[in-house]
């Protein structure tokens, strides 16, 4: 700094430390986006470096030199040294200030271009999969690894969780840094719960992909079953699930969407925190006016209680409510790597005891696949000795296939499973749509939600083998249970107080 006259008030240790720590600051940042811009995918902590840690610390060594500068002068004054003016002022003329004034100048476009380049950068970082599904990597395991094997894997966390404009930016990015101190002082809660309380409406989130004007028809699906028998008997069930439209302009008013807030509002109030109990529900009808209150006729809230109760409006995701993280049940995985042909549908009990193995409680993920393993070669080696020393490929395969379908949905050190995951979208293994189609509600005129087979779906076929059936008409067929011991229970009782994602 000899060569370079400067203001003799930067000569203190405060701005010469601040000029230090600015300066390596800025190298440091300079490398790491150079090597930004060749490398793809780098580490997560790397863009945490340099987006999150390096610019306040340039930003500090910045500030430090003219606090350095400003306790100098105060201090001449104080000494009462004569040549202090009472306000700083440039003088041109005197080389010193030229140099500081070349120096602040150029600095400050380099500063700003910097900052340019490292806000979008940090910007675009901040809003990255990389940063929200790996960066709290034991934290986001779960979310991370089921949102991989969802529809929406291309689809940025921010998409759903953000949103566009500012507002939520800055709100999330406030939120965030709660939770990056949380995730750092091991204060999160295990496992992470749902609903969000706050999650952005869906009109602003969802509906920048999906256009609620234009979904009608219907929609056919195969659920493929397999029962819990020793022969793994197959019990498919095809369905014609009537998704329908909301749009009174397209007149497609009928069927699921039609919950969808364009042509009626449904208002609910919850009795629990996970949104599963609904004993009030309003819709009103956006065009004629018309209100109809439902009350669960079993067991109904009081007028005070209505009043107190926050009332939620419906969207997509009361019914969506798992788009992109779904811990699937045992019942169900196994399921379909059977029907992938994973698990040999040859192997005796090869559904109970696969679904019993991936269901049992572990402590780490470690010891579940270690136990799985073991739960399911014991199996065969003592039940079926004979059949283990033939088919001993095919029950290794089992074991892997039970294995992934573990890691993929069960998370134990987060205590992460299906069951304190509820989906919401049919009523096979959680309520679902039964929290208000159970039959139980009714309106003060006498009307009732509805709980017909028929309202939501028309079974095209169910069942295999002597037992199989085809629809030979528009209405369907009506449901038969593969069980016979149940036999009729359905009629009365919902299909999840029995089928839980395990054996029933
Ligand atoms: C397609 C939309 C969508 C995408 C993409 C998405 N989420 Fe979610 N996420 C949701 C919804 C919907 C919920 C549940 C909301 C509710 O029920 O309140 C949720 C819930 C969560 C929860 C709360 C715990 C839970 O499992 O319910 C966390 C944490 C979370 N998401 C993290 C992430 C992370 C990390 C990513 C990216 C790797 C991500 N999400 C991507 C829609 C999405
Ligand atoms: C960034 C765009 C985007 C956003 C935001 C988005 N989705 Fe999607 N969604 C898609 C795309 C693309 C597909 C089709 C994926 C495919 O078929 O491979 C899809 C598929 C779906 C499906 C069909 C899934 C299936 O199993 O076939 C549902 C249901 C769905 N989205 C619901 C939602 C909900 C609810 C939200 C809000 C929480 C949401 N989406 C947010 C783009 C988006
Ligand atoms: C009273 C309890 C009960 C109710 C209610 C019930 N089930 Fe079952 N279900 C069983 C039992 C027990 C079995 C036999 C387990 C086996 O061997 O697969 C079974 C088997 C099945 C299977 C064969 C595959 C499997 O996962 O076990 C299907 C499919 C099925 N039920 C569908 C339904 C549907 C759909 C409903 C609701 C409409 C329903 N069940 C209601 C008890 C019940
Ligand atoms: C009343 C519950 C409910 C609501 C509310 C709802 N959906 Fe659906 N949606 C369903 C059901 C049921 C299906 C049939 C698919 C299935 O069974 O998995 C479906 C199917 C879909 C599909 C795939 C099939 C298709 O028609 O393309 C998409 C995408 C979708 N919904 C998006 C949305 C979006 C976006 C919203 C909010 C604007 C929404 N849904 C609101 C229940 C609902
Ligand atoms: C929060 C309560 C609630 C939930 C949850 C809910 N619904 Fe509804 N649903 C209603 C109400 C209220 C009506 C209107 C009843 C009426 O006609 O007045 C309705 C009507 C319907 C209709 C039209 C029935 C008819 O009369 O033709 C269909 C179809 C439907 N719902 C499907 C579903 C499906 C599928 C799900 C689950 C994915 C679901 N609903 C979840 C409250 C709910
Ligand atoms: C309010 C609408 C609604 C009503 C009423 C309804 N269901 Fe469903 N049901 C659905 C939806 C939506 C699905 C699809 C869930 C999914 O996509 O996973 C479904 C799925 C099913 C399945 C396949 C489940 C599976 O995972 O294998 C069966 C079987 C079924 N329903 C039978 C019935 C029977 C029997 C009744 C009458 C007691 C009935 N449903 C009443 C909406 C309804």
């Amino acid at each position: 700094m000899r060569d370079i006259k400067l203001p003799r008030l930067v000569y203190n240790w405060l701005s010469t430390a601040g000029v230090f720590i600015a300066v390596i600051a800025a190298l440091l940042m300079l490398i790491l986006l150079a090597i930004a811009a060749y490398r793809e995918d780098t580490n997560p902590y790397f863009g945490m470096f340099l987006y999150m840690v390096l610019p306040p610390i340039l930003l500090f060594g910045l500030l430090l030199i003219p606090i350095g500068m400003f306790r100098t002068w105060r201090k001449w004054k104080r000494e009462g040294q004569e040549s202090v003016p009472k306000w700083p002022y440039i003088d041109l003329n005197k080389r010193s200030h030229r140099n500081a004034t070349f120096i602040f100048f150029f600095g400050t476009i380099i500063f700003l271009a910097l900052s340019a380049v490292g806000s979008y950068e940090a910007y675009h970082y901040s809003e990255s999969v990389t940063f929200c599904g790996k960066t709290c990597h034991s934290v986001m395991k779960p979310e991370y690894v089921a949102y991989q094997n969802s529809p929406h894997a291309r689809v940025a966390c921010t998409a759903c969780h953000v949103g566009p404009g500012a507002g939520w930016y800055a709100k999330s990015k406030l939120s965030g840094a709660y939770q990056v101190y949380a995730t750092a002082a091991n204060k999160y809660p295990r496992p992470i719960p749902t609903p969000i309380k706050n999650l952005r409406p869906a009109q602003e989130t969802c509906e920048q992909c999906h256009w609620p004007g234009k979904f009608f028809g219907a929609q056919q699906r195969q659920f493929n079953h397999y029962m819990y028998d020793s022969a793994n008997t197959s019990w498919p069930i095809n369905m014609l699930i009537k998704t329908g439209g909301g749009d009174p302009k397209t007149g497609q008013t009928a069927g699921i969407h039609w919950h969808m807030n364009i042509g009626v509002r449904v208002e609910y109030i919850v009795r629990d925190e996970r949104r599963q109990e609904v004993p009030w529900v309003r819709i009103t009808d956006l065009q004629t006016g018309r209100v109809t209150t439902y009350q669960d006729s079993q067991n109904p809230l009081s007028e005070e209680e209505i009043a107190q109760a926050e009332k939620r409006i419906m969207d997509c995701m009361d019914c969506h409510n798992r788009p992109s993280h779904v811990y699937n049940s045992p019942d169900h995985m196994i399921d379909l790597a059977i029907l992938t042909g994973k698990i040999d549908r040859g192997l005796p009990d090869a559904k109970r005891v696969a679904v019993e193995a991936m269901a049992t409680i572990y402590d780490t993920e470690e010891e579940g696949l270690q136990k799985i393993a073991n739960y399911i070669t014991d199996y065969y080696r003592k039940s079926y000795p004979e059949l283990y020393q033939q088919k001993r490929v095919r029950v290794d395969e089992a074991v892997i296939a039970t294995q992934e379908a573990f890691a993929q949905n069960i998370f134990p050190e987060m205590k992460v499973r299906w069951e304190g995951y509820p989906n919401n979208i049919g009523h096979f293994a959680y309520p679902g749509c039964m929290r208000c189609h159970a039959g139980n509600h009714t309106s003060e005129d006498g009307l009732t939600i509805t709980r017909d087979c028929n309202a939501c779906h028309t079974i095209l076929s169910q069942g295999s083998g002597e037992r199989a059936q085809v629809a030979t008409t528009q209405e369907g067929l009506e449901f038969v249970h593969p069980d016979e011991v149940t036999g009729e229970a359905w009629k009365e009782m919902g299909c999840f107080d029995c089928h839980t994602g395990v054996a029933p």
